[in-house]
Order: C-alpha cells, then sequence, then structure tokens
C-alpha cells in the first residue's frame, strides 16, 4: 500500500495517546520511545496527542453524537477520530488532510465507522472548544476544592498553550532581555515570553537563563537571603537549585532519578552554578549534618502543570493522590530531623490537590510541635498568601498575563 503523506506522525500520535490513556505513560516518556521519525514529525506527533488530550471529553461528546454504535473509550476508532478532531480544533489541519490521514491508521478495522462519523462531523461545522471540559473525576475534585470560578479558568487555560517563562540569575539581565526580546516581567530575575523554540532564543547557550514556569520558581524565593547552607531536597531537573545557587546558597542537591541528577548537572553547567549532587533515595538517605535551610519540593500528582502536560489530568487517579500525600508526609518528616533548630524548611508541590498540600502541612503541623507555620515573605506581590500563612496558586491567577502552574507552598520554621 502507498504511504499517505504525513501518515508517520499521526501512527505515532496514535501510539502516543494510546501509551497515556491506557498504560498510564507521561507523553515525554512515551515520546522518548518514538523512533525513526523526523525531528518535524516528531514535534508533530506530540502536538496532535497533546492538542486531543486537552479537550477529550468534549471530543468524546462530538464523536458520540455523530453514531449510535457504542465505541469502547479504547477503541482503536476512537482513538483515531479523537486524534483527527484534535487536528481540525487545535491545529487548523484541512479536512481532505485529516480524512486522507485518520483512514490508514483503522486500515483492516472499522474504516467505514471512522470515515462515516469524521464525515458526519465535518459536514457538520466543527467549531473550535474555548472552555474544554476536564475529566469528570477531576471536574469534581477541583470544583469541590476550589469552586467553579477556578475550575471555569483552568477550562480557559487548557485550551492555550502557555507562555515561556525564565528565570534569570541576575536581576538586570532580565531587566535587559524584558527590553529587547518584547517580554514582560512579573517578578524579580523573571522574563515572560510568548512561547517559542527554547533553544534558539538569545543567552541558552551562555546560560544566562533557564526555563521555569513562574509559579516553580516561587518557593525557592522563599528562602531567607544567604549565603547559608541550604538542603534541596527532590532537587531534579534543578530550576530551584539554579536559583539557590545564583543567589548565593552553599547547596546540596539529592534527587533519587539518576537520569533526572544528569540534567541537573548539565543544567548546573550550561549556567555556571555549583552545587553538591547526592544521588540518594530520601528515604534511606542520612544527611551527616544539620542545615540552616531547607526546600522540599516534593513529588507529588503535578496536576497543576496540566496547561503544559494535559495528560496529568488523566494519571492522577485518587488512590495515586493518597499514595502521593503518604509519601509527602514521610518526606517532610525526614527533612524536619535534618534543618537546625530556628532554620526554615519550605514545602511545594506543583498539584493542585488539597491532599498534597494543605492537608500534608496541617497533618504534620499537627504532629510536629517544634515546627510552626512563617509568614511567606520574599513573594511577589501577586503571590496570594492564605489566612493560615500558606501559598496557594490557583488556575485564574494572572490569567490575562498568562496564568501561572498550580502550586502550593509554605515556610515552616523550627522553633526548638
Ligand atoms: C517535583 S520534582 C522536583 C523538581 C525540582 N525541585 C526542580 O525544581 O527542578 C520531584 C523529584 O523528586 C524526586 N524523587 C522522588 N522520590 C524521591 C525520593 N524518595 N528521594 C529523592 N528524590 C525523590 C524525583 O526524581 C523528582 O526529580
Amino acid at each position: 500500500m502507498p504511504s499517505v503523506e504525513g501518515a508517520a506522525p499521526r501512527r505515532a500520535a496514535l501510539r502516543l495517546l494510546d501509551s497515556v490513556l491506557r498504560r498510564g505513560q507521561t507523553l515525554d516518556a512515551a515520546a522518548s520511545s518514538l523512533r525513526d521519525l523526523s525531528h518535524a514529525d516528531h514535534g508533530l506527533a506530540l502536538a496532535i496527542a497533546g492538542e486531543a488530550l486537552r479537550r477529550l471529553p468534549d471530543l468524546d461528546a462530538l464523536i458520540d453524537s455523530a453514531t449510535r454504535q457504542r465505541m469502547p473509550d479504547d477503541s482503536k476508532a476512537r482513538m483515531v477520530l479523537r486524534l483527527a478532531l484534535a487536528q481540525k480544533i487545535g491545529l487548523g489541519t484541512p479536512d481532505h488532510a485529516l480524512v486522507a490521514t485518520a483512514l490508514p491508521l483503522v486500515d483492516g478495522g472499522p474504516r467505514r465507522l471512522v470515515h462515516g462519523v469524521l464525515g458526519t462531523l465535518l459536514r457538520r461545522g466543527v467549531r473550535p472548544i474555548d472552555a474544554p471540559r476536564l475529566p469528570a473525576e477531576v471536574e469534581a475534585r477541583w470544583s469541590a476544592a476550589w469552586g467553579e470560578d477556578s475550575l471555569k479558568a483552568a477550562r480557559r487555560q487548557i485550551a492555550k498553550r502557555p507562555p515561556l517563562d525564565l528565570t534569570f540569575a541576575a536581576d538586570d539581565e532580565a531587566q535587559s532581555y524584558v527590553d529587547g526580546h518584547e517580554g514582560i516581567s512579573l517578578a524579580p530575575r523573571h522574563v515572560r515570553l510568548a512561547s517559542s523554540s527554547v533553544t534558539d532564543l538569545a543567552g541558552f547557550d551562555s546560560g544566562r537563563w533557564w526555563v521555569q514556569d513562574l509559579a516553580a520558581s516561587l518557593p525557592a524565593r522563599l528562602i531567607p537571603a544567604g549565603p547559608s547552607d541550604v538542603l534541596d531536597l527532590c532537587a531534579a531537573p534543578g530550576g530551584k537549585t539554579m536559583q539557590l545557587a545564583a543567589a548565593g546558597h552553599r547547596v546540596t542537591a539529592v534527587d533519587a532519578s539518576k537520569s533526572r541528577l544528569a540534567r541537573l548537572g548539565e543544567n548546573l553547567d550550561r549556567t555556571h552554578l555549583q552545587a553538591r549532587l547526592v544521588q540518594a533515595d530520601a528515604l534511606a538517605w542520612n544527611s551527616d549534618r544539620q542545615f540552616d535551610a531547607i526546600l522540599l519540593d516534593a513529588p507529588c500528582s503535578a496536576t497543576g502543570t496540566f496547561r503544559r502536560h494535559p495528560e496529568v489530568l488523566y494519571r492522577a487517579r485518587a488512590n495515586l493522590i493518597t499514595e502521593g500525600a503518604a509519601l509527602q508526609g514521610v518526606l517532610l518528616d525526614r527533612a524536619a530531623t535534618w534543618l537546625k533548630p530556628g532554620g526554615v524548611l519550605v514545602y511545594s508541590v506543583c498539584s493542585l490537590e488539597p491532599q498534597e498540600g494543605e492537608q500534608v502541612i496541617t497533618a504534620f503541623l499537627a504532629r510536629s510541635p517544634d515546627f510552626r507555620l512563617d509568614q511567606p515573605n520574599g513573594l511577589p506581590g501577586f503571590a496570594p498568601v492564605s489566612s493560615e500563612g500558606w501559598v496557594r496558586i490557583l488556575p485564574g491567577l494572572l490569567e490575562p498575563e498568562g496564568g501561572l502552574d498550580g502550586f502550593f507552598m509554605a515556610r515552616l520554621v523550627r522553633t526548638g
């Protein structure tokens, strides 16, 4: 059979969607197994799968509206239709190309069904979806935790590609970069640009900046000015390590993952910054001394990163969140033992689940009489401090400027 132009990236997108939805992989992990694709096709495959994941419930509703045949969630026909509609809505692919590239994906299978549904929908006209629904489980959790306005903001945000945030080692350089690149700065050492290719941006090779969502840059800003002896626990790939090192701290960066720690090393080399790297499981590792300050950016469901990684919404099932919260509590207990009396412990997660943020800190404080919440000074004015004294970043914050990842952070001080 002659190969259809553009078939390879569509076939790859189908594999990606399948790996995420049926096997619970991240898009990046699934994409790393794609071989024999050009750089452009690799990017297109990721873009198509990503656009489908941004609006899956609405795509499914469209598909179901065009057939009486019940297609199982993980059927190939439904996967192929999702990808075709995602290209129409998210990438503006012309109709003839959609049909020509979708049908070979179901060769020897339900070709007539896919052709029929796609034809019906394209004739009917497929409109943009400005505020796609999120998976039902996530909608229920977030509307209960944060209310309808935050949920609506999350729906608006998932439809859009977020801007590109850079953190600079030095604020004067950030300010001159803003002037030269039509960016905006929303905090010291921060530059926000419309999304573009990172490695093509001026200053990448010379290591003047690194990519870091503005919300992800906030926890390290809570470590008091030094220089001091700081433990960065769960550090890789090192956005926060670089902030701490650039601020002049002596940083010990611990992470369990060899490959992620290697990336941290490369990031430090590129930015000419220094830290002591330790590859270790924090549940088994023990420190030989106590630190002036500790940053624990704990592993979590990462649901706050849904704008760049829409698949997190499908991976973060209730049991994974519960397991994450248990691990976070244990990591916090261990970190607490490595802090000097009077020292500061910052806890953060890129999660929009109260179970991994507010509830972890509440439980920790209840069992740790030597710790209390400390006023989170040092953050830009837009960061909302709750009445309890922690910081919760929700969808909708700074929306006109391009928004932020969802985050939770708290600063604790050891009193005894
Ligand atoms: C949220 S990421 C950290 C991001 C990092 N702080 C940054 O700013 O780039 C969580 C990290 O925790 C690490 N991790 C997970 N479980 C761990 C454990 N038991 N001990 C040490 N590191 C762990 C993961 O490898 C991952 O790199």
